[in-house]
């Protein structure tokens, strides 16, 4: 079906819709209280509805993504919608120059799919091309900056696969609310305000992006004022007229080349023939049960599946159900599972088209039970902690350290009428990316090729396994002649986009920006709704903990709780205070035939239904 895109997507939006204060779970005042002080009485509300719901970071997304619902289209259709409306309201956390993430369930196959849109290494990317002089990583903010950080974007190629493989409408009918947009603007809200504000001397480097983001006299633009960008909106209409092969292919392809290759801060290396070989992938999803549910997350080149569910069945060889939830007692239990888990990460977890990875010897029950033993209730593990030794682990060095990650990105969860259920995390890496935005384009590139391991070898000359390239230089999943090229690794991510299904149906979808901390924030609202059985709102709501074997990181109401705190040192932990730790937007499928939508108010998300 291809249902009639409306002119305006905004009058659209139906007076019925009320969205419904989402109700505290009653076993756990403490939390919902601390939660209403810290985030102030905007807190966001969940939406319950009946045939679809989206929940984004953005409000215009949002908005967009619920039209094409409401007009006939399925989930697959808005996520393609809503990426493309991100790509104009939050061009500083994802879009058409960066990569992505999905991870759904197909209604009709009742099969769980993994999409990896993720940006890949050009054919000519050095191993070194992020040391320094001396041999030694260069300042993070050098290695981020400019075109040898932009790796061949994935989104676009992604999208216009689902739209093909799953969707109802065309690539030109997904593009249009973007195109409108960009030409219309909006008023900056002040996330994007803030985002460019912390930005400007970055963006100022590059004049096609100064144009943009800033104003003639250098400074930057402000809150309330229109965005407009032009530029994108004759982009996505050449796309819309072209199809793909005009991003990968054609004018905009050479576009992307010149800015890459032509940057006066940083060239990179790219080639019309890297962009020309990209393709998305589909994946098996990596799978694991917890207390009764089963979680489907995204396999490599994440590492985000592997390490949530590593930790999950690491925490089920615990007494973690018994102890109260947001306790010392399970706070202590709920760390050193993450640690344990990370220092897998760390190890083992990288593109696994070039490099062995041994997921299954990782998630089996087997070996979290042995990882498990190595945690004492009352003794806090010494971190960081070794890794541990997985059936089918190869002799790849060690990861040498937890590799700078950016915590910008952006995640969406839709569910439609049918019931398919998407979850998207998508990103250009840091803030604003690479900060090079295509001259005449309107789109910024990423800086995903930073999410390598940029001291990429051992003392006796062995790449480690998240080294630019690989030792096995073969792309495994690349065709005919691609098969021998070089380059088409892609770098490791934290991307955790998870469905969690119920007696074989969708029953929580979610996922969260944030780089590294993603996988502890993903475990603490899928903790906070198996175990605690929190309301989808709260879950997302509650404060956070993660560790990434090293410090305890706490959330502020977690942080100012003294006692707790106290406790926890007490045991050896070190703790730190972290003012916002990511940003999750959950849904619910409740059995009896209700979904209700969960935005984060840590970056104003929406969410609405119909
Ligand atoms: N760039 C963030 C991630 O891939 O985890």
């Amino acid at each position: 079906m291809r249902p009639p895109i409306r002119s305006f997507f905004y009058t659209s939006l139906p007076f019925a819709l009320i969205p419904l204060l989402s109700l505290a779970d009653p076993s756990d005042p403490d939390v919902e209280h601390e939660v209403g002080n810290y985030f102030g009485p905007g807190a966001q509300a969940s939406f319950v509805a009946q045939n679809g719901i989206v929940s984004t970071s953005s409000h215009p997304a949002t908005m967009a993504a619920l039209d094409i619902l409401r007009t006939g289209g399925n989930a697959f259709d808005a996520a393609a919608v809503a990426q493309f409306v991100l790509t104009v309201s939050e061009p500083f956390a994802s879009g058409i120059g960066g990569g992505a993430f999905l991870v759904f369930y197909d209604a009709k196959t009742g099969e769980v799919v993994n999409l990896d849109g993720r940006e890949e290494a050009p054919a000519a990317l050095s191993p070194e091309a992020f040391l320094g002089k001396d041999g030694k990583p260069l300042p993070f903010k050098e290695q981020a900056t400019g075109g040898m950080a932009a790796g061949v974007p994935g989104t676009l190629a992604a999208m216009d696969h689902l739209l093909k493989t799953r969707g109802t409408i065309t690539l030109a009918q997904a593009l249009q609310p973007a195109i409108r947009l960009a030409r219309a603007g909006f008023a900056i809200p002040e996330p994007f305000a803030a985002n460019i504000r912390s930005a400007a001397s970055r963006l100022s480097k590059f004049p096609a992006s100064a144009k943009i983001f800033l104003h003639p006299d250098g400074s930057p633009l402000k809150v309330g004022e229109i965005f407009v960008n032009p530029d994108l909106a004759d982009t996505f209409e050449l796309i819309a007229k072209e199809g793909i092969d005009v991003f990968y292919k054609g004018k905009i392809a050479q576009d992307i080349v010149d800015a890459i290759r032509k940057d006066t801060v940083r060239p990179g290396v790219i080639t019309l023939k890297d962009l020309a070989r990209y393709r998305p992938v589909e994946r098996s999803p990596v799978h694991t049960t917890y207390r009764g549910f089963d979680i489907y997350g995204m396999n490599m080149p994440s590492s985000g599946g592997v390490t949530v569910m590593e930790a999950l069945n690491i925490l089920e060889q615990t007494v973690y159900d018994k102890a109260p939830h947001g306790s010392a007692d399970s706070l202590h239990l709920f760390a050193d599972a993450q640690n344990l888990a990370f220092a897998d990460r760390n190890r083992f977890l990288a593109d696994a088209d070039f490099v062995e990875v041994p997921v299954s010897g990782l998630l089996s029950k087997e070996y979290a039970r042995k990882r498990a033993e190595k945690i004492d209730p009352k003794k806090a593990l010494t971190t960081p902690v070794d890794f541990g030794s997985p059936e089918g682990m190869s002799e790849l060095p060690l990861s040498p350290r937890l590799a700078k990650e950016s915590e910008c990105t952006t995640h969406f969860s839709i569910v439609d009428h049918d019931r398919n259920a998407i979850t998207v995390t998508t990103t250009i890496e840091q803030h604003f990316g690479c900060g090079i935005v295509v001259p005449g384009r309107g789109f910024l590139l990423n800086n995903e090729l930073t999410d390598f391991d940029v001291a990429n070898r051992t003392d006796d000359g062995h790449l480690f396994a998240n080294a630019p390239t690989g030792e096995i230089r073969t792309r495994r999943t690349a065709l005919g002649d691609d098969s021998k090229t070089q380059g088409g690794k892609r770098p490791r991510s934290s991307m955790s986009p998870t469905i969690i299904l119920q007696d074989g149906k969708p029953r929580f979808v979610l996922g969260s920006p944030g780089g590294a901390t993603i996988i502890g924030v993903t475990l603490n609202v899928l903790s906070n709704l198996i175990d605690a059985k929190m309301d989808v709102q709260v879950a997302v709501n509650a404060p956070r903990m993660i560790a990434r074997n090293g410090a305890m990181e706490l959330e502020t109401p977690f942080y100012r709780n003294e006692a707790l705190r106290t406790d926890l040192e007490k045991r050896g932990f070190q703790v730190n205070r972290r003012q916002h730790l990511g940003s999750v937007q959950a849904i619910e499928i409740s059995p009896d035939g209700w979904l209700r939508g969960a935005a984060d108010p840590r970056r104003e998300g929406l969410a609405l239904g119909f």
